[in-house]
């Protein structure tokens, strides 16, 4: 269908599920075992109800914020995930210029199906800004090059992501008999998916350790000079963690809540229940760090309530790469816009004039409030 009569994320999603190919559409939508998480992570943000206030001046709304020391036009990024060539050839360099064009920021995944080099040349000037997301290798001095490059090409900040040790079960990436070899792989470096029908994102994982600690946040300084943020925390005992006086002086400036888009632990919280979890038992992160979330986001008014419960932005995942499966670059900058609109909207009739209002006072969470 044209581009402009995709209407929101999920138009993206059942269009996806037409243009790619079977592999490329089980490696995207796939999570694990049951697709529980995956599932609640949307459905939870249904569950809260929004409080609009009238009597407001709403002409003009800003949707502007910072994340990171990064200003950015509204508080939406693009997660880290891997291989988006199997979506468009021009992949992560194409989602780079979208992200550019709309002026949001873009996480690059470890396993991106491009190299680095390749990804900050497909963005729209030298000066815009990215995040790398780093999976620490068994053979640690891979990662350490790896980060030096990283260091010279004009990243902002590091992400960690802590929360797939090992990938989970995804039944639906499986399946596919013809999901073995691939010519696209870890960074670009042309890593081969391993297993016939062993699914694409076991091959991926090939080489990452499962043995990291919080002692290698200290590994992890020795190797970057970029700010550290900590992606797929699922608790409110690792926020606080995170926010200990040790990471701060190490350089952990954020945290990443996910649980990778239900593609880890099933059954997991969707991270509106950790970021209630946060509120209640550990406050002090929300002074002490920057707390993001993805998982599950598919309208304004989801990104809207996360931001009202603590959230600084949120990520997309696989709607970028709805976004660029047959559309390419503009399919993308039409998801950001989609979302930049509905976000605007929600702001104006809830009577909201910047994201720094948005506030506890916006939200009915009593559904959730048993926790
Ligand atoms: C991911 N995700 C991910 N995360 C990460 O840290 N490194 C990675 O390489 C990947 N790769 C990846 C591939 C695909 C196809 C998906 C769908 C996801 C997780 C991602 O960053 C994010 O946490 C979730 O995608 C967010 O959930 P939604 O927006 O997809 O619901």
């Amino acid at each position: 269908p044209p581009l402009e009569e995709q209407l929101n994320m999920d138009d993206f999603a059942r269009t996806a599920e037409q243009v790619l190919s079977p592999k490329a559409w089980a490696y995207y939508s796939s999570a694990s075992d049951d697709l529980l998480t995956k599932t609640h992570n949307n459905t939870a943000y249904r569950q809260i109800l929004l409080r609009p206030r009238i009597f407001k001046d709403v002409r003009e709304v800003d949707t502007r914020t910072i994340v990171c020391s990064t200003p950015i036009a509204f508080p939406v990024f693009v997660a880290p995930a891997a291989m988006a060539r199997l979506a468009h050839p021009s992949g992560e360099a194409g989602i780079a210029e979208a992200c550019g064009r709309e002026g949001v920021l873009q996480c690059v995944s470890n396993n991106a199906s491009l190299k680095p080099e390749q990804i900050m040349a497909g963005r729209v000037s030298g000066a815009q800004p990215a995040w790398f997301q780093l999976y620490v290798q068994e053979d640690r001095r891979k990662s350490e090059a790896l980060l030096k490059r990283v260091d010279v090409l004009g990243f902002t900040a590091v992400v960690l992501t802590l929360d797939a040790p090992t990938p989970g079960k995804r039944e639906a990436d499986e399946r596919v008999k013809n999901a073995g070899n691939t010519t696209s792989a870890t960074s670009g470096e042309g890593v081969q998916g391993k297993g016939e029908g062993g699914g694409l994102g076991k091959a991926l994982f090939a080489g990452t350790t499962p043995s990291l600690t919080w002692e290698d946040v200290k590994w992890l300084r020795k190797h970057t000079k970029l700010p550290i943020i900590l992606k797929g925390l699922q608790t409110h005992e690792d926020a606080a963690m995170a926010a200990r006086k040790e990471m701060l002086e190490l350089g952990v400036t954020g945290i990443i809540l996910s649980n990778h888009g239900g593609r880890a632990a099933d059954t997991a919280p969707p991270p509106v229940y950790v970021l209630m979890e946060i509120r209640k038992y550990a406050p002090e992160v929300f002074d002490k760090l920057e707390v993001y979330v993805d998982g599950g986001i598919r309208r304004g008014t989801d990104a809207v309530k996360a931001l009202c419960l603590g959230a600084k932005a949120v990520g997309i995942g696989r709607s970028a790469l709805f976004g660029l499966s047959g559309y390419g670059v503009d399919g993308v900058r039409r998801v950001l816009t989609i979302l930049r609109e509905e976000i605007e909207t929600t702001m104006r009739l809830l009577g909201v004039y910047s994201v720094g209002e948005l506030g506890l006072r916006h939200i009915n969470t009593r559904a959730l409030d048993g926790l």
